[in-house]
This record gives structure tokens, sequence and C-alpha cells, in this order.
């Protein structure tokens, strides 16, 4: 047996395991420093950014790239600026934040997450960057806020609210904690308009831990959010600028790759067409993109 082979085995039942899990905690303790599975390299590259969201490529043709814009799609989504005290939930290693209080200037983040390996590396990262005065990044879930009402201007959520148990179970949290006339804007994934279900779309959800009482569409989503309080409720679609790259990139890391090295070229025919959604949804039918933005009324 070669030196591999005991790690591969490990990280079979690890993946396996996943099934069992009670939350997405697991899936991110597994999932290590990368986007990808199975690319972890134990956080020995200093200089690798630590983004964990699917990228908008529309102009990116890179994975740190992409990785950004999408952390800047909803920086403008929910309108940042100096004067926002905001809450992020779901931060991974904390990379947006960084981003929204360097570029966005963003006065003050608080975070919470329940994957512990992302808090304490998170934190680490805010003490390396003296950046404590300003960020409280939090072990705790985003249905359960620990903070009382009207306490923060913005609330975001960049590719995480799919894993809440509920996802209208935080709703309504971040309409109980945003101040009135405060905003919440989440990149999220969603089932496709009129997309159904398969018995191996059940089983990857539950090996990512998404609850299927979150599989409704962008139109429903929207009906929600209004439904908890929420009013000038916006809907963009974005899966053409996300899955089709998205999918050439994982093809190239897997060829050997490095981040910085898979360069992505994409046609506008492939764009279009979405090319490569269907191997996408295999993975468990969440094939629409989507940023949201809603307004708690004044
Ligand atoms: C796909 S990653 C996105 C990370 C980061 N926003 C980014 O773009 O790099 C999802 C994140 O949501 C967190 N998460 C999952 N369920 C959560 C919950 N109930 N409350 C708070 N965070 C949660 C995970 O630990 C992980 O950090």
């Amino acid at each position: 047996m070669s030196a591999t082979a005991p790690r591969s085995l490990k990280a079979f039942f690890r993946s396996f395991a996943l099934l069992f899990s009670k939350d997405a905690a697991a899936y991110y303790e597994y999932l290590g420093d990368d986007v990808l599975e199975a690319q972890h390299a134990g956080f020995e590259d200093p200089d690798k950014p630590l983004w964990l969201n699917l990228g908008y490529w529309k102009e990116a043709r890179t994975y740190p790239k992409a990785a950004e814009a999408m952390a800047c799609l909803l920086a403008d989504a929910a309108q940042l600026g100096p004067r926002d005290e905001l809450l992020d939930v779901g931060f991974g290693f904390a990379e947006q934040d960084f981003l929204w209080i360097t570029r966005y200037g963003v006065a003050r983040i608080t975070g919470l997450n329940i994957t512990p390996l992302h808090v304490e590396r998170a934190m680490a990262r805010v003490r390396a960057r003296s950046l404590s005065d300003r960020m409280d990044l939090r072990l705790g879930s985003a249905t359960d806020v620990p903070f009382a009402a009207d306490s923060f201007d913005k609330v975001t959520a960049l590719e995480c609210a799919f894993h809440f148990d509920t996802r209208e179970r935080f709703f309504d949290e971040a309409f109980r904690v945003l101040r009135p006339g405060g905003r919440l804007a989440l990149a999220d994934c969603v089932p496709f308009p009129g997309e159904k279900l398969g018995f191996l779309s059940h089983l990857a959800l539950k090996r990512w831990s998404i609850p299927v009482a979150n599989m409704y569409d962008r139109d429903e989503y929207c009906r929600r959010l209004a439904a908890h309080g929420f009013t000038n409720v916006k809907a963009q679609s974005i899966r053409n600028q996300v899955f089709p790259a998205m999918m050439k990139y994982a093809a190239l890391r897997k060829q050997g790759r490095s981040m910085h090295e898979a360069v992505v070229e994409l046609t506008p025919e492939e764009e279009a067409r979405c090319a490569g959604i269907e191997a996408w949804a295999r993975n468990g039918g969440l094939t629409d993109y989507v940023i949201f933005s809603a307004d708690k009324p004044l």
C-alpha cells in the first residue's frame, strides 16, 4: 500500500460520514483550506486566499478574482459603506470581511459561524491584521443570533443561507437585529424555477447539510422575505456567471493546476446556455445562484 493510501481511505470515510453529520460544520472541517473537495493543502501556503464561494466570473478569469468579485457584488447589493455596523453570517475564513473593511470602509463587522475551524483561523487573521477593534467573529448560528433587536445597519449572508436550519428562521433573526431602514443581502443557491429533486439530490443535500425545507426557488424566496416583514425585495439570478466557469475551474484543478495557474476561458455561447449545469445539478439540485436584497421598513 502506498504512503498516500491510508490518507485517501481516511478521506473516503470522512466523506461518507458527512451523510450523518448534524450540521454543515463537519463538511467545512473536511473541506479545509479550499473551496474544492480533495484540494485541501493543510494551510501550508500563507499566500493562498481562503475564499469558499463559487465566484462571480463575469470578468474574472481566475478563482481568487472571481471570489472577490462575488463579495463585491454582495457588498453593492447591501450598499455597504463607512457608517455601517454589519452582521455577517457564515463568513468562512473572513476574506470578504477584510475586503469590506479595506475597500468599503465598513465601520464594524460582527460575524457568526458554526464551524470552529473557521472562527479560530479567521480570528487569528483579525489579530494579525490588528483589526480586533473593528471585527468580532464568533462561534454561533445564524438561526439563533445572540444580539439585541435593532443592533445592526446591515446583515449579509454570502453563500451560506441554504445550510441554515431553517433559512426562514434566519429571516426572522435578521429582521429582528436590523435597525429600521436596515438592509439584508444574500448570495444564495436555490433550485431553478420548475426544477424537481430526485433521490440522488436528496442524498447530496444530506451530505452537504442542506435542509429540504430550504428548497424553494427565487420567486418563493421573495414571497417569504416579504412575509417576514421585508420590503423592497429584489432578486438577481447570476447563475450563468457562476456555474459554467466554476465547472471549468474545478476541471483545471483536477488536472493539477494550482489556484493561480487555473485560468478559465469561457465563450459567450457557453455562458448563455449555462454550460455544465446538468453535471452541477447532480450535486443536489441547487442550480440557481441569486443575489437577494431586502429592507426592514423605517
Ligand atoms: C460556502 S461557505 C462561504 C464562506 C464565505 N462566505 C466565503 O464566501 O468565502 C459557507 C459558510 O457558512 C457557514 N455556516 C453554515 N451554516 C451556518 C449557520 N447555521 N450559521 C452560521 N454559519 C453557518 C459555514 O461554516 C461556512 O463558513
